[in-house]
């Protein structure tokens, strides 16, 4: 297996299965957890993925097609999307304005259908989006929630904002394609959600 990325929690390679060019996804035991929250923290983070992974396609966003599940060994074989991510494509030099400013406002819309959903992401930095195929695909799912709550949906936003400050001088032009993205695709909540991580943005500030 060539070793592609290690995340923060998973080891990602590629492989070929059913001579697809696929990509397994493992959670390797973490030795200074206890052994059984470790195994049960894999396992649920596990379950969510595939259920969320799903249930995001269900509500219009692409996301990859899990082909095998093996829960003994916290391992996931996905289809391999191709794609550079989306942190690569706002810090590429040479990047265009155009070419950022559409890759947000898509990013946005793929979150504002997810909302919609009810679907909560957990983890939406700019590393788990790909751009692929003229759109965004989102990627590990497996901190996310359905029926969320407004705070979690909240936070989701929150950490769009963060995020991007993190990766560019530019980020409140792209964060308000961002917003375009969201509220075309989420017309009856997005106000909300706004408002819920306005308060967290404050909460976090002033702690
Ligand atoms: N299906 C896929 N197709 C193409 N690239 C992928 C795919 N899944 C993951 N990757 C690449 O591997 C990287 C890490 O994957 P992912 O974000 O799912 O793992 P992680 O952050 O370690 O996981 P987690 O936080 O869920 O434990 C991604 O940023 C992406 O570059
Ligand atoms: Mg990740």
């Amino acid at each position: 297996m060539v070793v592609q990325a290690e995340g923060a929690e998973a080891v990602v390679g590629e492989e070929t299965f059913l001579g697809l060019s696929c990509v397994r996804k493992t959670r390797p035991v973490k030795r200074y957890r206890h052994p059984a929250l470790d195994r049960r923290l894999r396992g649920e983070r596990l379950r969510t993925e595939v259920r969320l992974l799903r249930d995001a396609r269900r509500a219009g966003v692409r996301t990859p097609v899990v082909l095998d599940v093996d829960l003994e060994a916290s391992s996931l074989m996905l289809e391999k999307l191709e794609g550079p991510t989306l942190a690569a494509v706002l810090t590429e030099a040479g990047g265009t304005e155009a070419t950022r400013g559409t890759a947000c406002q898509q990013w946005g819309h793929a979150l504002g259908q997810l909302h919609r959903a009810g679907i909560s992401h957990g983890d939406l930095t700019a590393s788990n989006v790909l751009s692929c195929e003229g759109n965004v695909a989102l990627l590990d799912l497996s901190l996310g929630a359905r029926a969320a709550s407004l705070e979690a949906l909240g936070v989701d936003l929150h950490l769009v904002r963060e995020d991007l400050n993190t990766l560019c001088s530019d980020a409140e032009p792209l964060f308000a394609r961002f917003l375009a993205g969201y509220r075309a695709a989420f017309p009856q909540g997005h106000a909300e959600v706004e408002e819920r991580a306005q308060e967290i943005q404050g909460r976090v500030r002033y702690s």
